[in-house]
């Protein structure tokens, strides 16, 4: 076994080691998004058939794990990569069928409310989520008893005083782990709170990944050892933090029987206007 099938090869997620190293490697965008789609779905249920909007799914490597894995519909949504290369990839993998790959911009989704079974998004709603209101938003096109689940890289536990040293300094790549935009990066009690104000979603769940640092160093190892990382290394920083505050996030509800209009939704003109 080579160093990065050992790596690769995690107990924890037997469903991800079936999938090709090369191909994970070539469209990966961050941490091992296999790993964190496989983690989420022991929660968020799919049955096949099941229509799924997978949100900032990057290279649609997830969105294929739905498909093939739980014979999910899914709508492959992103807005920095678009959906010709993504279409490419599901053929490749042969869920065509399966898949619609598009590129959304998160605040105007074009679908009708009420339609997803289920919403997930892996390493994105930090992205857009943290804004106070967007969950209302998003939750508009769950049905009633529809699953929203996301996984985001957050905190274990919040910081004492201000930005740890081991994570601000730089590393021996010269590149710190904590860049500004890392304060998005919560504790799985600030999205409680911060869902819990959203009248549309009921059974909050939200949890820390166990050895979610680890997981994280060792794919960031398996990158170092392949060349094929797109952002400079932090496993050097993850192994200091020994997961003290570094890791990751998942956060679920589900949709419940509250209706109402959405003065949120920037697609109102076209919801409540000429298209009604
Ligand atoms: C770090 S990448 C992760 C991609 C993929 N989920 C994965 O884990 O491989 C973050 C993704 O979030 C998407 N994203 C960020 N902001 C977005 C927005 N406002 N609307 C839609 N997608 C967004 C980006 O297009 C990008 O592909």
């Amino acid at each position: 076994m080579t160093e990065i099938s050992k790596l690769l090869d995690k107990p924890e997620f037997p469903r991800s080691g079936k999938y090709d190293a090369d191909w994970l490697l070539e469209n990966q965008m961050g941490p091992n998004v296999l790993w964190l789609m496989e983690w989420l779905t022991d929660v968020v249920k799919l049955k096949p058939g099941a229509r799924v909007l997978d949100l900032g799914c990057g290279r649609a490597i997830s969105s294929i794990f739905l498909a093939k894995e739980f014979g999910a519909k899914v709508w492959a949504a992103d807005w920095w990569i678009g959906p010709d290369h993504n279409w490419e990839r599901a053929n490749k993998a042969g869920v065509a069928d399966l898949i619609c790959p598009i590129r959304q911009e998160a605040h105007a989704l074009p679908f009708a409310t009420g339609f997803f079974d289920a919403i997930v998004s892996i390493d994105a709603y930090q992205y857009f989520g943290t804004d106070t209101i967007y969950l209302d938003y998003l939750a508009s096109f769950l049905r009633e008893g529809g699953q929203v689940g996301v996984v985001v890289p957050g905190l274990t536990k919040p910081f004492e005083n201000g930005v740890p040293e081991h994570l601000a300094e730089p590393q021996a790549n010269g590149h710190a782990f904590w860049e500004p935009s890392c304060r998005c990066f919560k504790t799985a009690d600030w999205w409680t709170d911060h869902w819990s104000g959203c009248a549309f979603v009921e059974n909050i769940s939200t949890e820390a990944l166990s050895d979610g640092w680890k997981h994280w160093r060792d794919f960031e190892m398996v990158l170092e050892a392949s060349e094929k990382n797109i952002f400079p290394s932090v496993a050097e920083a993850l192994e200091k933090d020994q997961g003290r505050y570094i890791g990751f996030v998942r956060a679920t509800a589900t949709r419940n029987g509250t209706s109402g209009e959405n003065l949120y939704d920037p697609t109102i003109g076209v919801r409540y206007g000429v298209d009604s």
